[in-house]
């Protein structure tokens, strides 16, 4: 693919990643990295913070085939176990190499849209014509836009995941707010419905589909001294996931340890009814990602974004 003509100097460049291009997305506000092996953002750090997502080692030397293991895989057109035997979890999107659909930039963001469409790869695990496009966009938060079309002639299902790693110091301090009173389906136990009391904590296996929980959803971490909010539109349900010790360590695509580097609050519509696509018609999911310096007394510190000189137009 001719990527030159999508680079714009001081926002937009192009590296080489293992699988695939990388494209390197800059505003005055931060940075982020999107891989168009599986639409994948691979890192968003806002000027002035620390990095936000976490990224396993494994990533740069990725097999084909396999998903990047941290950063934002996308989960589609399903998530979690295959809808049949032999078929990839959490869908084949993030396993497939996107192309760029356009870029642009004004004066506070920087954007780029990804786009996947039918292969005959992609037939032979699902065999229904559509346009994907995910949008990236780098300004005071990092939002991402999954948008599903139907193209074809017959209505299709899915589910979906933004599949957020956000890296934290360490796990066992961290809490997740926001999901109070919430209804969820723990998958850790094998299988259990419960309710949610106060913040969400880590002290073992977390694996919970809330799947009527629309609103925003905060990570407290007080290592870092920072939260990160995530705020979303037409997204049902959230997950959240930490393997914990016993299944973190197995995991060949991650180090011994690296489970308490990270949690995933996840964008999802998973865990209810699949959302219906009718032909011709979309359906889009948002996740707009805020970093917020915490003082010493852990209160957010407002009015703090920095910034950095970019060329405008
Ligand atoms: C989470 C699921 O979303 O993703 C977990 O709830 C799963 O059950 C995890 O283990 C990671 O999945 P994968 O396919 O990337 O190893």
């Amino acid at each position: 693919m001719q990527l030159d003509k999508f680079a714009a100097p001081g926002r937009i460049a192009f590296r080489d990643g293992p699988l695939s291009p990388v494209a390197v997305v800059v505003s005055p506000y931060g940075s982020a990295e999107v891989s168009l092996y599986g639409g994948h953002v691979l890192s968003y750090r806002p000027v002035g913070h620390s990095p936000v997502l976490w990224l396993a080692e494994s990533a740069k030397s990725i097999a084909p085939g396999k998903a990047i293991r941290g950063g934002i895989p996308v989960c589609w057109p399903w998530f979690g176990a295959a809808p049949r035997a032999g078929l990839p979890n959490h869908g084949f999107a993030r396993t497939q190499i996107w192309s760029v659909v356009s870029t642009e930039y004004e004066k506070d963001t920087t954007s780029i849209t990804l786009g996947l469409v039918p292969t005959d790869a992609t037939r032979a695990l699902w065999p229904h014509d559509f346009l994907l496009q995910l949008t990236v966009t780098v300004g005071p938060a990092l939002v991402l836009t999954l948008e599903t079309e139907n193209t074809g002639a017959a209505p299709f299902a899915i589910t979906e995941a933004l599949h957020s790693y956000f890296r934290v110091r360490d796990v066992a301090g961290v809490s997740v707010m926001g999901l109070d009173g919430q209804p969820y389906f723990d998958k850790a136990p094998g299988g259990v419905d419960s309710v949610q009391s106060g913040p969400i904590a880590f002290a073992g296996e977390v694996d919970r589909i809330y799947a009527r929980h629309s609103s925003a959803a905060i990570v407290n971490d007080p290592g870092v001294g920072r939260r990160i909010s995530i705020e979303k539109t037409g997204s049902a349900a959230t997950v959240v996931w930490n393997p914990a010790a016993g299944k973190g360590d197995a995991m060949a695509d991650m180090a011994q340890g690296d489970w308490r580097r990270f949690v995933c609050v996840e964008t999802a519509n998973a865990g209810a009814g699949p959302i219906e696509v009718a032909p011709g018609a979309k359906h889009a999911v948002t996740a707009t990602i805020a970093s917020i310096l915490l003082d010493k007394d852990g209160n957010p510190i407002k009015g703090r974004e920095e910034r950095i000189d970019v060329p405008s137009r």
